[in-house]
């Protein structure tokens, strides 16, 4: 009797206390956020469709790629709004994608902004683009639209001309590679700002290709410095003045048509400098510290 009627008494904490941690796991669940104003960059980034589609016909034997007709060009991945020191904010409202927005922009899109991943919904790309970028890019009245949106990032595709970038300091696709330091500064150069390259390792021949390239700009569209140190991307390090992913101990492949298909033979090369091999060991250590993160975030949730 006694505990029953102390239970009773109880009652109104036990559903404040029930609720409170419903909340709390809710919470953790949905770690989105989504305070559409409360970011400062954004990432303009970019893909080389060979190393995009050479790792999607590997992920799945079903997979098939659907290439831009001019096969020189890097196409554009998205426009991120990015709040320094953190990822994202993601999916800030419910204005969905709608294919009529933009059909007259469509033939442009399906060259420059392609949904290399074929074998998956036709517009899924842009609409994944804008449903989780776009609607927090459009505080800004130049990106308003989804219409606004699309026609930034196909207006930015020319004018960050990577291919053009690139080739200006003789980096064209090839199967043999080049040092990350080479690539890197070509653009850096161009737009006189640090970007930030990302790589791929391919699993059969342990290559690092070249596969996407941001840049950085402010909300009035300056082009600024990357900063992975304050966020972005995980495993993104600042090795001298290059900030990247890539390998800094082989050379990066920038993988033609050709050297894909016909197989890469050509020896890794290693760069032998205790430079090198300090910032190997830098990039190990930082991987481990991030694995010991996560593991006590997940503790973390596991426990609430
Ligand atoms: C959203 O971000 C802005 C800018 O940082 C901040 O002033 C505002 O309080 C935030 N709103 C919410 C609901 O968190
Ligand atoms: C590939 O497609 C075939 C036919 O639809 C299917 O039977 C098979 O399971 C698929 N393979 C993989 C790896 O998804
Ligand atoms: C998409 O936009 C068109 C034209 O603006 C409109 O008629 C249509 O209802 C919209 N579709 C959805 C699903 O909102
Ligand atoms: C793209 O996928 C569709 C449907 O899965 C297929 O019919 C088409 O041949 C593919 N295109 C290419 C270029 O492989």
């Amino acid at each position: 009797m006694l505990c029953r009627c102390l239970f009773m008494r109880q009652w109104p904490v036990t559903i404040s206390v029930a609720s409170l941690i419903f909340v709390l796991l809710n919470f953790k669940m949905d770690p989105k956020p989504s305070n559409s104003t409360d970011w400062d960059v954004i990432v303009f980034t970019q893909r080389w469709p060979v190393t995009i589609c050479s790792q999607w016909l590997k992920a799945n034997i079903n997979n098939s790629c659907l290439m831009p007709t001019d096969n020189s060009i890097w196409t554009v991945h998205g426009i991120w709004p990015t709040k320094s020191g953190t990822r994202g904010p993601w999916n800030c409202n419910k204005i969905h994608f709608n294919e009529s927005s933009i059909s007259e922009i469509e033939s442009d899109l399906k060259k420059y902004w392609i949904n290399i991943e074929n074998n998956t919904k036709p517009t899924s790309f842009w609409e994944h683009e804008w449903d989780k970028h776009g609607t927090c890019a459009m505080i800004l009245p130049a990106l308003n639209t989804e219409l606004n949106f699309f026609r930034k990032g196909l207006e930015w595709n020319k004018a960050f001309n990577l291919r053009e970038m690139l080739l200006s300091r003789s980096i064209m696709p090839s199967s043999s590679g080049y040092t990350i330091e080479r690539i890197y500064n070509s653009v850096r150069n161009a737009i006189n700002h640090n970007p930030i390259m990302q790589c791929v390792v391919d699993k059969d021949t342990k290559e690092s290709l070249l596969s996407e390239i941001q840049i950085c700009l402010d909300r009035s569209f300056n082009v600024i410095d990357c900063d992975p140190v304050k966020g972005f991307f995980e495993n993104v390090i600042q090795a001298g003045n290059v900030l990247t992913d890539c390998s800094l101990k082989k050379v990066v492949v920038y993988p033609s048509h050709t050297s894909l298909t016909d197989g890469l033979t050509e020896p890794d090369v290693i760069l032998e400098t205790n430079i090198q091999s300090t910032l190997d060991a830098l990039l190990e250590s930082r991987n481990y510290w991030i694995t010991i993160y996560k593991t006590i975030k997940f503790l973390i949730w596991a426990t609430i």
